[in-house]
């Protein structure tokens, strides 16, 4: 039985100013390299081919993280005393009912909080979750975590997490802001739970976004087809390439659309024409990844203190959990 009561969603991207969106994107494309901001990825079809994503053979992350979490949530719960949960890019939540179960084990699971861009999913993971979990509380916000923190409602015994390395797909100093912001949102006593993708061989790296079914590769091309929504702009999807490559400096990979010819594309809304060269590459997305130190250095530098590490067997994975004291 459905019960909506149980249910609250706020929306908060609509209230997103028009002008500023604009300004978001022409900053990007005006920037060199030009690039593009990686949130036009998640629309509801975007969101429902990163799902696919997920399930890729290449994608260990997924994987992973999923099997990291089963052998040690129990343990996080027990640390965490949580009540709580509050996910910042929380999608499909897949991974997080192995936190849910574990807080339902230990009889102390009331409330979720799902915040994610993608009005659709954190629809459909509220109706999903209150059916799974009888008596479970769920107040989903959509909105940019970058933006709209102040809307996590007040809680309880709270955990937030981030899952599946979203932190890793912003810039070192844009991540670093973000803890931060995520620090000063939660109150004393509440814990954090930061999942990271660590540092390994580039091959293994490199097919990971580079799948053999393509997916990946639609995936960042969706970014075209939203922006199209967004800003009017028509890009032609064909004259794009997926490109995904491992920068050693940065520690991390690099997602492009590359034109595949000389090309001008009118963009009225932004009053622009976007000029790309044979070969011109436009940034989607960065994901990096990281060392034990560097996530502990970024959790200590928000303000967290650090209260356990975890990892997997092969070390491709990493869980950092933090308190704020
Ligand atoms: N936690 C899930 C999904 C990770 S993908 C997992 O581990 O599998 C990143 C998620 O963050 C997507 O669901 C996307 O919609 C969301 N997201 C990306 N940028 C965002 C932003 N600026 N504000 C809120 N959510 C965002
Ligand atoms: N944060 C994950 C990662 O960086 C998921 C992700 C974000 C992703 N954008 C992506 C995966 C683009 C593949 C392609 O791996």
């Amino acid at each position: 039985m459905l019960d909506q009561s149980n249910v609250i969603i706020d929306v908060h991207v609509h209230t997103q100013d028009p002008e500023a969106i604009k300004e978001e994107i022409r900053d990007g494309l005006l920037s060199t390299p030009k690039k593009f901001p990686t949130k036009y990825f998640y629309d509801d079809w975007g969101s429902t081919l990163f799902e696919q994503i997920c399930e890729l053979p290449e994608y260990y992350q997924t994987r992973t993280e999923h099997q990291l979490l089963e052998a040690v949530a129990d343990d996080i719960v027990a640390k965490t005393g949580a009540d709580e949960l509050v996910e910042l890019g929380s999608g499909a939540a897949t991974k997080t009912r192995v936190l849910l179960d574990a807080m339902a084990r230990a009889k102390q699971l009331r409330f979720y909080v799902p915040f994610d861009v993608s009005e659709g999913i954190v629809r459909r993971v509220a109706q999903e979750l209150v059916e799974e979990y009888e008596g479970l509380l769920v107040h989903g916000v959509v909105g940019d975590f970058l933006a709209h923190l102040e809307h996590i409602p007040d809680g309880g015994r709270r955990l937030v997490v981030i899952l599946g390395g979203t932190i890793g797909n912003l810039e070192l100093e844009a991540s670093q802001v973000f803890l931060s912001s995520i620090y000063d949102e939660m109150d004393q006593g509440d814990f954090f739970l930061l999942g990271v993708q660590l540092i390994t061989d580039v091959d293994r790296l490199e097919a990971a976004y580079n799948d053999s079914a393509g997916i990946t590769a639609a995936f960042n091309k969706n970014m075209l087809r939203v922006l199209q929504s967004v800003i009017g702009a028509e890009f032609d999807q064909d004259a794009f390439q997926h490109v995904a490559r491992f920068n050693h400096d940065k520690h991390r990979i690099e997602m492009h659309l590359r034109s595949i010819r000389d090309q001008v594309i009118p963009i009225p809304e932004l009053d622009l024409n976007l000029h790309l060269h044979e070969g011109e590459e436009i940034l989607t997305e960065i994901s990096t990844k990281y060392t034990r130190h560097q996530v502990e250095a970024l959790l200590t530098g928000a303000g967290f203190s650090p209260v356990e590490w975890y990892s997997d067997s092969n070390h491709l994975h990493g869980l950092a959990l933090a308190k704020k004291r």
